[in-house]
């Protein structure tokens, strides 16, 4: 008789939250293509998640789905409402609807347009990292993780002054639907704040109509005004994805990025020492981190993965984190972090295919400055108590991490 023990993906179990890596091992190794009790298709190698998210017969669209896991889609309705119109952000989107609201937001972020943001994000950085030198501790989620990429997507939007802890609570509710199990108590949670940050949205928007400036919200209002290419649906919609992408990710790559350096000293002396590997850094910690877990896609034929059979209408989970360790792609240091490992840019961290995500090279951007700048100006930064992590299984990271700095 074989001892062969079912696997389950169950992100609930305790110590998941804290490290979800040797779950996704032993589903590498065991069950890669994975169906699991939510109703959900994962995939946990690296060559079976990249290839679906770059298949371009492959969907975003809710609409394609005629598998549900019908407990979940009761919990939805229950919470957003029966009639409930899904999101028409570019994300959960095909072409050519896709292609026609990247298109127009993409104008945003052209590599002149990110190199231009440089002296706003030092400047950022560095007024963070005076505070904490002054005051000689810091937690450094609320000090810098979190303000900077908020600030900077408010600055390209030219958002007006908000209040950061309100909005931030809204938006941390709001991405917990991203999570493959929800309570019934955040589903209702979410669909509040998701109402409230609309409102807001539906607010800030007409004030820019009154008040233009060279923005990025007043570009998009314009293209809605110049005709039928963008509803103010839409535009509601793709502002409140870039607000919401802009800083529930990034967060996660400066923040765990810092900490998991501190725990590697040998690696953080490397980068410390060497700024030319800033570049190449940032991405082994994209890999490493792995600041978004798993992206979706809705299949629209049966398909074959690994000898699975798929049906079409099915949800799979692309498993982004388990990915980017899988030892079949990176070898056996996979779960080491190496600043200067060649190749670490083929993470998919950011996706891959059409929606490859829109914001990488701002994100690149902002964790190399902060991360490259704190390692050097801080070269005896210590982690002073444990980690608290967010709790949430796709956007993970540390939501609390106190360090001293001298
Ligand atoms: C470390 C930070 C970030 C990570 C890890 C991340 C990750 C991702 C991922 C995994 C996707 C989906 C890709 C796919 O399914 O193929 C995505 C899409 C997207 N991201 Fe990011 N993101 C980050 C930062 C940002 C920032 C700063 C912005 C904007 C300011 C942004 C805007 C977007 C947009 C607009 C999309 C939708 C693209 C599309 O559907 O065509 N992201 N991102």
């Amino acid at each position: 008789m074989t001892d062969i023990q079912p696997v389950f993906f169950n992100p609930l179990e305790e110590g998941y939250a804290e490290s979800p890596w040797g779950h996704f091992d032993e589903l590498r190794r065991n069950e890669p293509v994975h169906f699991s009790l939510l109703g959900q298709w994962f995939l946990f190698r690296y060559d079976d998640v990249s290839a679906l998210l770059r298949d371009p017969n492959q969907s975003v669209e809710d609409a394609n789905i005629t598998h549900h896991n019908e407990d979940r889609l009761a919990q939805f309705r229950a919470g957003f409402g029966e009639d409930a119109e899904p999101s028409t952000s570019m994300l959960g989107r095909d072409a050519p609807d896709h292609t026609r609201l990247r298109r127009l937001v993409s104008k945003a972020f052209t590599p002149a347009a990110i190199a231009a943001l440089r002296p706003v994000i030092e400047e950022l950085v560095d007024e963070a990292l005076n505070t904490m030198d002054e005051r000689g501790t810091t937690e450094i989620v609320h000090d810098l993780a979190f303000p900077l990429p908020f600030d900077v997507i408010s600055v390209m939007l030219g958002m007006p002054e908000a209040d950061k802890d309100q909005v931030a609570a809204w938006s941390s509710a709001i991405v917990k639907t991203l999570d493959p199990i929800i309570s019934d108590e955040e589903i209702f949670a979410a669909a509040e704040a998701d109402e409230k940050m609309s409102s807001l949205l539906d607010e800030v928007i007409a004030w820019k109509r009154a008040n233009p400036a060279d923005d990025l919200l007043t570009a998009l209002i314009q293209a809605e005004e110049d005709g039928d290419r963008l509803s103010a649906r839409e535009l509601r919609d793709q502002v409140s994805l870039l607000f919401v992408a802009g800083h529930e990710t990034t967060v996660n790559l400066i923040g765990t990025g810092i900490y998991e350096l501190l725990r590697d000293p040998k690696q953080a002396k490397i980068l410390r020492d060497n700024p030319s590997l800033d570049v190449n850094a940032v991405d082994e910690l994209l890999r490493f981190v792995s600041p978004v877990q798993f992206s979706r896609r809705i299949t629209t034929s049966d398909i074959n993965v690994d000898g699975y059979s798929i049906d079409k209408g099915s949800v799979v989970l692309t498993g982004l984190a388990s990915a980017n360790r899988d030892p079949a792609k990176w070898g056996d240091d996979a779960e080491r972090i190496d600043v200067q490992r060649t190749g670490t840019a083929q993470h998919v961290s950011f996706g891959s295919g059409s929606h490859y995500c829109l914001g990488s090279s701002l994100a690149r951007l902002e964790a190399q400055v902060a991360i490259g700048r704190f390692l050097r100006r801080f070269p005896d930064a210590k982690i002073v108590s444990e980690a608290e992590w967010n709790g949430r299984i796709n956007l993970r990271g540390v939501e609390r991490l106190e360090l001293s700095v001298h």
